[in-house]
């Protein structure tokens, strides 16, 4: 069975709509870890729009398990990740107009400035991995960093079952994983997993660990609701 990174972002998302001290992701990252999460992935995006620094530095002092930075190659999230040093580093394309990682790392078009950034945060002792799309172009040069993983864009996977259309798709993912696992490379996937289209990734040959964020938080939400609002009622009783 794949390891499990629980993302959890969308917390910090919530207490950014108001700029308070709730919900606390890192108070999310030790119930994911109550509840089994193998790692804890967080994105430290360039506009801050919900993980803070703050975040970074509290969370990987906090949580037993392996933590997970998301980051773009740029200098100043770079110096963040090797000075907290997160077990993994994750190199993500960014666009601040994006709502989330909408593509793979154009790590073919940018070679040079991708292994630097891959050589910097090994030298800082922190494993990389990179976010690609199952394109064998993109796949070969970024088994060509020497990155110790690549995760898998499930994107469009994602967007094709929720179609009932997963099959092409599916026979795309299995083959990229064929030729990370050739390279000797780790294999990790996420992005638009859900309860409903997890199951077939999971079972792809050595795969390594499942990044999920949207559809985990989505569920805490709708599972702890009726709770939160039975506590209120008390209060006011
Ligand atoms: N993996 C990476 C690299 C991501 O950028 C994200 C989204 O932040 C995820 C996994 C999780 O995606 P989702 O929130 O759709 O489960």
């Amino acid at each position: 069975m794949p390891r499990l990174g629980v993302n959890i972002d969308h917390v910090a998302t919530v207490r950014e709509a108001r700029k308070t001290n709730e919900p606390d992701p890192v108070w999310a990252a030790t119930l994911a870890e109550l509840g089994g999460a193998d790692g804890i992935t967080l994105h430290l995006r360039e506009d801050r729009r919900h993980i803070q620094d703050r975040d970074v530095r509290i969370l990987i002092e906090t949580v037993a398990v392996p933590t997970n930075l998301e980051l773009a190659a740029a200098a100043d999230v770079l110096a963040i990740a090797c000075d907290r040093r997160p077990t993994q580093a994750t190199l993500v394309p960014e666009r601040r107009e994006e709502v989330t990682t909408e593509g793979g790392l154009d790590v073919a078009g940018h070679t040079d400035k991708v292994t630097a950034a891959v050589q910097q945060l090994q030298s800082a002792g922190i494993a990389v991995s990179l976010f690609l799309d199952p394109d064998p172009r993109q796949l070969e040069a970024g088994i060509a960093t020497g990155a110790e993983a690549i995760e898998l864009h499930t994107g469009a996977y994602a967007h094709a079952a929720a179609n009932g259309k997963a099959v092409d798709q599916l026979t795309e993912l299995n083959r990229a994983a064929k030729q990370i696992r050739a390279a000797g490379t780790t294999l990790n996937a996420g992005h638009g997993l859900t309860y409903r289209n997890v199951r077939p990734v999971a079972e792809i040959e050595g795969m390594h660990e499942l990044n999920i964020g949207h559809s985990i938080i989505a569920r805490a939400m709708m599972v702890g609701l009726e709770q939160a609002v039975r506590d209120m009622k008390r209060l006011m009783e």
